[in-house]
Parts: C-alpha cells; structure tokens; sequence
C-alpha cells in the first residue's frame, strides 16, 4: 500500500510539474471557460465574510483564493496550501499583489497545522489526486475550528445518460488536445483516468461521514460533471 501511494505521489507531482505553466489556458480550453462558474457557484454556496480563516487546499494557480479576495477583501486569512512547488510559484505570481495570502508546500494528509484552526477548509479539484483520500479528510476534520466547514469542488459522475455519453466522447480528445497545447498528452491522460475512477457524489458523502463531518449535503452542476460536496465539523 505504502508503495502504491508513494507511486501516485510522484505520479501527480510530474503531471503538475508539466502542466504548471499552462495550467490555467488549459482549464479554459478544456471545459470551455465553465470551470469559472463552477468556481463562482462553490464561493457563492460558502457565502464568505470578512474575518474568516480559509485553508484553500490543493490551491494550485490560486483561483479560489482570488475569487474569495474578490468578495471579502483582504480581512481574510488564506493559506494556500499544494504539494507542487511549480504550481506554487504559478500562483505567487499570479496573486503577488496580495500580501495577506500565505503559501505553504504541504501534501493534504499531514499539514502542518495546529488543531481546530480554520473556519472553511476548501478545496477544488484536489481530492482525485490525493494519494490518501481518507486520511486527507481526517486532517481536514482535524484543522477546522468546532462549527467549521469542509467544502470540495470536484469531477463527479454525470446523471443523464445522453449527457454522459456525449461527456465520455468529449474525454477521449482531451489527451489530443493537452498534446497540442502542451506539447504532451501523458498528463492529460492522467486527468481523464483520475475522473474516471473518483468516487460518485453518494460514496464521497459516505466518506465526509467517516471522517466525522455531519449536515453533509451535495450539488450537482452541470448534470453532475462536477458536484460541491458540504459537510461540518460540529
Ligand atoms: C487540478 S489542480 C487544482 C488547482 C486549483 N484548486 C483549481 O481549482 O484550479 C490539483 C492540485 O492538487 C495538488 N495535489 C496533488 N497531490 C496532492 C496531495 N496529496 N495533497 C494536496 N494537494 C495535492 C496538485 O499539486 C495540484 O496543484
């Protein structure tokens, strides 16, 4: 097991290492912009405000984090919290103007956090990569303040079966697509595979519960390609 993750541990990190740079063209090619309003739809369900204490998990380029900027100003604290240095030094450049944000290296399954810390712990398109996913949610459980709340924006699976057809079609030329913008399809192949074998929405809220979280509620967005999964540390 221990061999398995340390695997998928390296395994994630090239990906992102080869991606870093075009991350964020890619996410717009590659859902054709909606990436934006699913990101918008996640803050809007978190309803932030001021003074509140975030942990934006698997933060990569730093989108959630200046979207909830942009709505609470800067009497937020956010800690930007990702494994991959690369998609770090992405992320300071893109929010260099905000000083308040503090990046920390940290894989999601030990973090480098005291106990009851934070009020919203969130994380976006982070889990499928998580080498540890049941240990992830326990330090995530762990780090939220009694009253906190655990928030994931994630793949899930489509419900409608012509959806979900035209979906899979449309998963089969993201690796031609990722060879043509980044020169390589190896990590979009990884993407497509990773989707394909999360969890659906009802095994994640199986998951929240196991790691102690309770009022764990889920929505789906565009017919479930992506679902918001919420659940508090009470
Ligand atoms: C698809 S990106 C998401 C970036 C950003 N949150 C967004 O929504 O655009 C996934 C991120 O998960 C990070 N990651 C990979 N393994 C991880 C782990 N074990 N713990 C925490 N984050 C991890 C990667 O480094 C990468 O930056």
């Amino acid at each position: 097991m221990k061999n398995i993750n340390q695997s998928k541990n390296k395994q994630v990190n090239e990906v992102f290492n080869d991606v870093s740079s075009k991350y964020d063209l890619m996410n717009d090619v590659m859902s054709l912009g909606v990436h934006r309003v699913w990101k918008k739809r996640l803050i809007d369900w978190i309803n932030p405000s001021k003074n509140t204490k975030i942990i934006d998990m698997s933060a990569g380029t730093g989108d959630i984090t200046k979207e909830f900027l942009k709505r609470v100003g800067s009497d937020t604290e956010i800690y930007c919290v990702d494994p991959n240095k690369k998609m770090i030094d992405e992320g300071r450049k893109r929010l260099r103007n905000f000083k308040e944000v503090k990046w920390v290296c940290s894989h999601a399954e030990k973090l480098p956090f005291q106990e009851n810390l934070f009020d919203v712990y969130v994380v976006s398109f982070g889990l499928r990569n998580f080498n540890d996913i049941e240990k992830s949610l326990k330090e995530a459980y762990r780090v939220l303040k009694p009253g906190g709340r655990f928030v994931s924006l994630e793949f899930s699976k489509v419900q409608n079966e012509l959806l979900n057809k035209i979906y899979q079609t449309y998963s089969k030329a993201i690796p031609f697509i990722g060879k043509y913008l980044v020169g390589k399809s190896e990590p979009y192949e990884y993407l497509v595979k990773s989707i394909d074998n999360f969890h659906s929405q009802n095994e994640l809220v199986e998951k929240l519960k196991d790691s102690g979280f309770t009022d764990i509620e889920f929505r789906n967005l565009s017919g479930g390609v992506v679902a918001i999964h919420s659940g508090w540390k009470i």
